[in-house]
């Protein structure tokens, strides 16, 4: 060894706030499933069903016309434009240059993270939640508080005031997702009004995740005849409310509406004010979106409302179906959520759902997310996603009841 070489660090480690990154439970559980035939996946967060073939096709066809180059920052003009178009549809006047095209919901959540915060700053989140919101911040050194949901009779409830109380005039960011994953939750158009209101007063950016803004089946529940035309297709959004340049960004995705997971394509909706700066950091984290998917997009968002209609219509049959079926098991508590595509309930064992998901894996083949993935809030829970057809539902309650049945004295 050279002189040289003993002043280097012997152990070549990431940096602090890298290396305490949660790892995923839900990863965690999946490979404990590894060896065993047969798993029935319910775990992660995506539908059984390929894309659609139009949108399929568009992409097929923007590739053939060679569509393989580097694109603007923000996103082809006219997907930007079919974007703007579609958000002032279902939220209000928005124009495009309002709107960025992103790779897919999880790089909007971390564009949008590096927009407004660093290291140090406070931010906030209501959980139980999808991790990656909370370890976003984190990576950039920003100390995320958390607000949990309350659990009862009427399932998951946020008490407003307790949040409007961690919102303290320090808080940099709130972060927000509605409807949830995992819990279902929608956040009512009340509530809305009043952490927009205090988050005004305040000076705190409002970061809404909305990817699941389309699986809302809160009007059909409701039979609420007042929600009509464009508010009966969506769930209340912070965009109903929000001026388009005021301290919200708003993110969004393919990835659900329109069943388009592996395409990674998202968008953002944020003040103009913002875009030169957005358009920054997207050159420094991916350039741009992938062209011939964006050229999908716009098939997407252009001729996807009557897909996304049938989706949530068969999601809302699917949900309704497992809570019928779940409900009939001993032990089981579930609740129906207004949105979403996932059941989150408490059965016996739950109160360790890291080990309880592991061994239903291991044992009977049935691949459920722990609660404790989604924070500490979540023990208790389990986590399951719905979108597929009613057998392989039935299928995968056949084997939870098989699991405790083994485990009567759990
Ligand atoms: C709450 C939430 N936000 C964002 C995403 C990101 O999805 P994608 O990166 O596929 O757009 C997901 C994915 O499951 C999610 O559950």
């Amino acid at each position: 060894m050279s002189e040289l070489d003993s002043s280097v660090p012997s152990i070549p480690n990431a940096r602090d706030a890298v290396r305490a990154l949660r790892p995923s439970q839900i990863r965690e559980v999946a490979n404990a499933g590894f060896g065993v035939d047969n798993v029935l996946p319910f775990w992660f967060g995506e539908s059984d069903r390929v894309t659609p073939a139009f949108i399929r096709d568009a992409a097929s066809s923007a590739l053939a016309a060679g569509a393989t180059f580097y694109t603007h920052n923000l996103g082809i003009a006219p997907l930007r434009a079919a974007l703007a178009n579609y958000v002032s549809e279902l939220h209000g006047a928005t124009s495009a240059d309002h709107v960025a095209v992103t790779s897919a919901g999880v790089n909007a959540l971390m564009l949008a993270a590096q927009l407004v915060v660093g290291a140090g700053d406070r931010v906030v989140a209501v959980t139980p939640l999808w991790p990656n919101l909370v370890e976003i911040p984190r990576i950039l050194g920003a100390h995320v508080e958390t607000v949990a949901l309350g659990y009862g009779e009427r399932g998951w409830q946020l008490d407003v005031e307790q949040l409007l109380a961690a919102l303290t005039p320090d808080t940099k960011m709130l972060l927000i997702n509605s409807p949830n994953n995992p819990t279902g939750w929608v956040m009512s158009r009340d509530d809305q009004r009043a952490v927009l209101a205090h988050c005004r007063r305040n000076g705190i950016w409002i970061v809404a995740d909305e990817v699941y803004e389309r699986l809302y089946y809160g009007h059909a529940d409701l039979a609420d005849s007042a929600a009509s035309g464009a508010q009966a297709r969506t769930a209340p959004s912070f965009l109903d409310l929000a001026a388009r340049d005021e301290r919200v960004i708003c993110v969004n995705s393919f990835s659900k509406a329109w069943l388009m997971t592996g395409w990674r394509l998202g968008w953002i909706v944020a003040p103009s004010e913002l875009m030169d700066d957005l358009a920054k950091l997207v050159e420094y984290n991916t350039s741009c979106a992938p062209s011939f998917v964006q050229q999908a997009g716009i098939a997407a968002v252009e001729q996807g409302e009557r897909f996304t209609r049938e989706l949530v219509h068969d999601l809302k049959a699917s949900r309704d179906h497992l809570v019928r079926a779940l409900s009939a098991v001993p032990g089981v508590d579930v609740k129906t959520p207004p949105g979403a595509m996932y059941l989150f309930f408490s059965m016996p064992g739950a109160s360790r759902s890291l080990e309880l998901c592991k061994a239903l894996v291991r044992e009977v083949g049935l691949g459920v997310a722990p609660g404790s993935a989604f924070g500490p809030q979540g023990e208790g829970f389990v986590r399951w996603c719905y979108a597929c057809d009613t057998a392989r539902l039935d299928a995968g309650v056949e084997r939870l009841q098989q699991f405790l049945a083994r485990h009567k004295t759990v």
